[in-house]
């Protein structure tokens, strides 16, 4: 059987203590464990001179390979082409992306450097899964070098509309980068579409009806591979409160008030102003309510060398203290803001205590927090999701009660609708969610991926 080789930017090891909140960790070290695979990536370090000879390390059953960055390359292939324009633009902010050529250049090199360091760690028959817009050109690098392996890739981002898309000025050679995987898979079939809109408009290319393309002289499988989540063991955290102290003194602090939650990294795209503007709402549509509920927002800050990440940060501690000090008693505040990541086990008690997760992207590849809550649930009483139309984990969950996060008083109101919600109707939604949480878990996805990516390369 083949090794399965997984690249990514960030590389986080098996052992690691508190869990970073992000989606793409979680979801690879389930996959690589089973596989035993090589985890190749950067180390998360920044060096003066890094080494082309990467650190070796082997944890958990899985062998990591990492390289440093150079204080240009992060600045330039990290903070700026990947963060500064690619994660902006791929989210629809079109007003946040900030382009440069050097950062492009920064891009590419890093890439090529990645490529030439991966080439000699390669084995003839290795499976090689690239993740996320960091790193979409390094197939056509490996290409370059004579590498020949099966290469697929998946982005957890969305993909953006053709009219997005092409407002970057190097669109064409990112797109030409993806063609020379063979195989290229996106969260939802909404970035399908806008993938397949592209390639419709910008190229010549043609479509077979087994899902092939072929553009740019390549021929490639694109198609949709929802992530999910290790189901069963966010259920056996949640059924067995491993975190008994902290939990209790969550219950006791809350004395008999309803908590909302919510857990997102501290980004932009994940509409915590206005997040807080509808609860702000809500409290004041809704003067009963007063002192019987708690939004606790946990929000590990993230990309802080990025300036649209500093400006959110303050927009939003803003956001909280106006609220807080409009509303808060001398034994109660409607929001706890939390700028700091706790472990998995610890976020799943919390969502297990929480009578609604609030999850309103205002945009999200696909949102892991939103399948986490529904797993944390207690079967017997469980809380209700609401979900922003504008996750990708909407196209899969619409027994949540699904709002547009721009539409302040929508959401307002949905709050009150879910925290009057009755028993039964709780439990249906949850029912329906679970089922497909649990059907398309994440070894569904690696599954599916994988079995696709077996059968490269192809013709057409
Ligand atoms: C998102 C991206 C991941 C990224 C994570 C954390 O989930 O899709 O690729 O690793 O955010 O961001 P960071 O910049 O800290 O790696």
């Amino acid at each position: 059987m083949s090794r399965l080789v997984v690249v990514s930017n960030r590389v986080t090891r098996a052992s690691g203590g508190a869990t970073r909140a992000g989606g793409l960790a979680v979801g690879l070290l389930g996959a690589l464990r089973e596989a035993k695979g090589l985890w190749f990536g950067w180390s998360g370090e920044i060096a003066e001179d890094p080494s082309d000879q990467p650190q070796l390390a082997t944890s958990g059953g899985i062998a990591y390979a990492t390289v440093d960055l150079s204080p240009q390359d992060y600045a330039e292939y990290y903070n700026g082409f990947s963060n500064a324009a690619l994660w902006p633009l791929f989210h629809y902010r079109l007003d946040l992306t900030d382009f440069h050529r050097a950062y492009y250049r920064g891009y590419r090199r890093v890439n090529a450097r990645f490529a030439r360091i991966l080439r000699d760690l390669l084995r003839p028959d290795d499976l090689i899964w690239v993740h996320d817009y960091h790193l979409i050109p390094l197939a056509e690098e490996l290409r370059r070098l004579g590498v020949r392996n099966r290469m697929g890739f998946f982005l957890h981002t969305p993909f953006p509309s053709h009219q997005v898309m092409v407002a970057l000025p190097n669109h064409r050679e990112i797109v030409v980068a993806m063609s020379a995987y063979d195989v290229v898979g996106f969260q939802t079939a909404t970035d399908l579409r806008t993938f397949t809109h592209y390639i419709m408009f910008e190229t010549r290319g043609t479509f077979t009806d087994k899902g092939l393309i072929r553009a740019f002289g390549h021929t490639f499988y694109a198609g949709k591979f929802p992530i999910g989540i290790d189901v069963g063991n966010i259920e056996s955290m949640a059924g067995s409160a491993p975190n008994p102290t902290e939990v209790e003194r969550l219950k006791g602090s809350l004395w008999d008030r309803h908590l909302i939650i919510g857990v997102d990294r501290l980004d932009y795209s994940k509409g915590l102003v206005q997040r807080f503007k509808a609860f702000d709402l809500f409290l004041a549509e809704n003067k009963e309510m007063r002192g019987k509920v708690v939004l606790m927002q946990i929000a590990p800050r993230s990309r802080e060398d990025v300036t649209q990440y500093s400006e959110i940060r303050q927009a939003l501690e803003a956001e909280a203290g106006r609220i807080n000090g409009a509303y808060a008693e001398f034994d109660w505040a409607p929001i706890r803001y939390l700028n700091r990541g706790f472990s998995r086990s610890m976020l799943t008690s919390f969502f297990r205590h929480a009578r609604v997760g609030l999850v309103t992207p205002l945009r999200d590849g696909m949102n892991m927090v939103a399948k986490e809550y529904i797993a944390a649930q207690n079967p017997e009483d469980p809380g209700v999701l609401i979900l922003s139309r504008f996750a990708g984990a909407a196209e899969q969950l619409p027994s949540a009660l699904i709002v547009n996060p721009y539409d302040e008083e929508q959401v307002a109101a949905t709050l009150g609708r879910a925290l009057e919600m009755p028993r039964k109707e709780r439990q249906a939604r949850w029912k329906a969610a679970m089922d497909v949480v649990r059907r398309s878990d994440i070894d569904a996805w690696r599954g599916s991926f994988l079995r696709v990516l077996r059968r490269a390369p192809f013709s057409t």
